[in-house]
């Protein structure tokens, strides 16, 4: 039998071969695709959830009353209505699927006139609050990179 006829050596005709074998990669990209999905997690779950956000929220307030450069804005603040609606904002912007009941950002900043070396000594702030709290650096620039561009609405209001 001649080379060509290879139905006999390997039981499928070459062109058949071909379109399993092309059936099988794109099965395998289907599967691994579909994986890639459902293991996506929300920044909000990498933060650790609720208990986690929490955490790291506790932390937040705890650094901004110790900051020298923003206690005094913090002396006459509601502690606990703070935490809860930074702690519903936060889980609203990562994914958490939280409803954010506090106000809007230049109204809840208004007549401060926050400066932006402020706004920094609060993004430092919370960084050193993450790293307290056990938040992979990671995860700390994925959630200041969400709250870098509400800066225009918070300062000089
Ligand atoms: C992206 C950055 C910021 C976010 C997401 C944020 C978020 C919030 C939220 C949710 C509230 C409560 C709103 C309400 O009363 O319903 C608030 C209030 C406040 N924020 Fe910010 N804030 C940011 C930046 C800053 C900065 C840079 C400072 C100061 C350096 C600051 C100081 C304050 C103060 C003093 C209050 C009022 C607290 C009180 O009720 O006594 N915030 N902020």
């Amino acid at each position: 039998m001649s080379r060509s006829m290879s139905i006999s050596e390997y039981g499928l005709p070459r062109w058949a071969r071909w379109t399993s074998a092309g059936m099988l990669v794109c099965l395998a990209m289907l599967l691994n695709a579909c994986a890639h999905t459902a293991s996506r997690s929300t920044l909000y779950q990498d933060l650790g959830g609720e208990r986690g956000v929490a955490l790291m929220i506790d932390e937040i307030v705890v650094e901004l009353h110790a900051d020298p450069k923003l206690a005094d804005l913090f002396t006459e603040t509601d502690d606990d209505y703070f935490k809860e609606r930074l702690n519903e904002q936060i889980c609203m912007l990562t994914g958490g699927g939280c409803e954010y009941t506090g106000l809007d950002m230049p109204e809840a900043h208004s007549g401060m006139d926050l400066s932006a070396a402020q706004f920094n000594d609060f993004v430092e702030a919370c960084r050193r609050a993450m790293t307290r709290a056990g938040v992979q650096v990671g995860n700390q620039n994925r959630l200041l990179a969400i709250l870098a561009p509400m800066r225009a609405d918070v300062i000089h209001q």
